[in-house]
């Protein structure tokens, strides 16, 4: 996909979004806050179903997994067994000019989004190979147009007379790799000690990169001092680990089992980006399993391909899911194995829930660290171990944003005059749709009213989300419920009333059915867990 193709896609999801309430910046009304957002009606209710899935699938279902609900701010010497204070960090690089902070492993992508960089691509000759070629006269009425304006930190575009011919010599023999022109137009000027490329904003030069720890820091207390520093949670992972011994001690459970839970967490991401996927307050499904070490690579591959099953049932059938074993090298110290769920989302492929196979890691450091055994008494082999992890950690916004993504469609349905038109539909899984189904009068008299309101009820006591609405035509109506999501539209006409039969649409085929005013309770939830 092109770059535009991409960003189309992508507008065109938002702006869906935004119009019928999944998804809104947060803090809007004051200019927003970069890295935070809010779910409306629908969006709620949708990453509500997708946690729900999660709950019933992990842990109701099985003998095997228990529940927890754990504090977001811990004892910071958590985060110091964890490794967190010492190493949660990614390298970031400044603008002296803007000030801005970049992620440095995400240059290469920033530059490709940069807008200066767009126009000087403009300007030139870009090939699909990456390659540019740049004239001195081409540079310069860059230089003197756009590049005023688009890239006024940098040095060369601050004083053209200067630098002009110098650079114009690198770049402007040969089509050269865009990096090399960029790091080129970014050298006139550059002090010591600066990164090579130059501000994906201004042009400006980048400082080396620094380590930035990514947690927020809180004071408890009254006194804003070192002593009182504490950290909001950024995984839902340790407060798991420092429950094991209670979770053991407290319930009938033994080795192999597992703990589960959903909850928010915090990182002060350098550059949050592409929508709700990289966000600074975010919310975690995570299940941390234990078992014997020598059962821990069956575990794992268990786990790994259930979690890939998982998001398969849920309707990321398409050829856009993938499953992705690590490399030896891509490997944390401590990590036995790893693979990642990963998903084609229009700005790039990108991780929703990685599985690893972390061996006795984490609770080896919270027994070093807190003093408290960790290990595991088998009565029966007479054994004592401290037991293996396998980790299943997933996204809740990331995968609500795979399921939009996924979902979005644009395809022909007949309007009220029967004319084929095109339709904007969301077509997720019944089981994560915010509403189930939506139910119409055809009109307002006649005795449909009151006879679609009956039916409204008996849905909702059957615990299904219903819509009733008896507004505008009824192909208009049909129209917001298909840009909802909802999978089903009942419709109640004349012969509702004298036989007691109502009109099914299925959302996605289009295809009509005459069932049962009374039926329909049980035909919704028959549908929610099919296919
Ligand atoms: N306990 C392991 C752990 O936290 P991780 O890969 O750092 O591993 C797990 O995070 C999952 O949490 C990711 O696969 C992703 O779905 C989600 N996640 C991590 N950082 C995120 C962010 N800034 N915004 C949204 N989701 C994020």
């Amino acid at each position: 996909m092109t770059i535009q193709a991409a960003t189309s896609s992508m507008d065109a999801l938002t702006s869906l979004s935004k119009r019928r309430g999944f998804i809104f910046q947060s803090s809007e009304i004051y200019g927003g806050i970069n890295g935070f957002w809010d779910y409306g009606p629908l969006g709620v209710e949708l990453k509500r179903n997708v946690k729900e899935a999660w709950w019933a699938d992990m842990v109701r279902c099985r003998e095997d997994v228990v529940g927890l609900d754990c504090s977001i701010i811990m004892n910071p010497r958590v985060w110091e067994a964890s490794g967190h204070v010492g190493g949660f960090s990614d390298p970031m690089l400044t603008c002296r000019q803007c000030r801005r902070h970049f992620r440095a492993d995400h240059m290469d992508d920033l530059i490709t989004q940069s807008d200066w960089v767009a126009s000087l691509c403009e300007a030139g000759e870009a090939d699909a190979e990456g390659h540019l070629m740049l004239t001195h006269a081409k540079l310069e009425r860059w230089i003197r147009k756009k590049g005023s304006k688009l890239a006024k930190g940098m040095a060369l575009v601050k004083d053209a007379d200067t630098h002009l011919d110098g650079v114009a010599k690198c770049v402007g023999e040969a089509p050269r790799a865009l990096r090399d022109v960029l790091v080129a137009l970014g050298t006139p000027g550059l002090p010591a000690d600066s990164d090579p490329l130059p501000c994906p904003f201004c042009g400006g030069d980048l400082t080396a990169p620094r380590q930035f720890n990514l947690m927020f820091k809180t004071h408890i207390g009254a006194m804003e001092d070192h002593a009182s520093t504490a950290y909001l949670r950024p995984e839902t992972a340790q407060g798991i680990f420092c429950n094991y011994r209670n979770v053991l001690d407290s319930y009938r459970i033994r080795p192999p089992f597992g703990i589960a839970q959903i909850g928010k967490s915090f990182r002060n991401e350098i550059n949050p980006r592409n929508y709700t996927f990289r966000s600074r307050e975010f919310e975690q499904m995570e299940m941390e399993f234990f078992c014997h070490p020598s059962e821990a690579d069956t575990w794992y591959t268990y786990w790994r391909d259930l979690r890939y099953n998982w998001y398969v049932q849920l309707g990321l059938h398409s050829e856009k899911l993938h499953l992705r074993d690590h490399e030896k090298d891509e490997l944390a110290h401590y990590a036995r194995a790893c693979a990642d769920v990963e998903y084609d989302f229009p700005f790039g492929t990108s991780e929703l829930e990685g599985i690893a196979n972390r061996a006795d890691y984490d609770l080896t450091k919270h027994q070093e660290f807190s003093g408290k055994d960790m290990h595991f008494f088998d009565d029966q082999t007479r054994e004592r171990f401290v037991p293996f992890v396998i980790e299943p950690s997933g996204g809740v916004d990331r995968a609500t944003l795979a399921f939009l993504t996924e979902a979005y469609c644009e395809d022909e349905a007949p309007n009220d005059k029967g004319e084929m038109q095109t339709r904007t539909v969301m077509k997720f899984h019944p089981r994560l749709a915010p509403t189930k189904v939506a139910i119409f009068p055809l009109v307002r008299k006649d005795g449909m009213p009151e006879a679609a309101t009956q039916i409204y009820e008996a849905c909702k006591k059957a615990g299904i989300v219903a819509f009733y609405d008896e507004k505008g035509a009824i192909g208009r109506r049909y129209r917001r419920q298909d840009e909802a999501g909802t999978p089903f539209c009942v419709t109640v006409d004349g012969d509702t009333v004298s036989d007691g039969t109502v009109t099914v649409r299925d959302r996605d085929s289009l295809q009509q059915e005459r069932l049962s005013a009374d039926d329909v309770p049980a035909f919704v939830a028959r549908h929610l867990h099919s296919e």
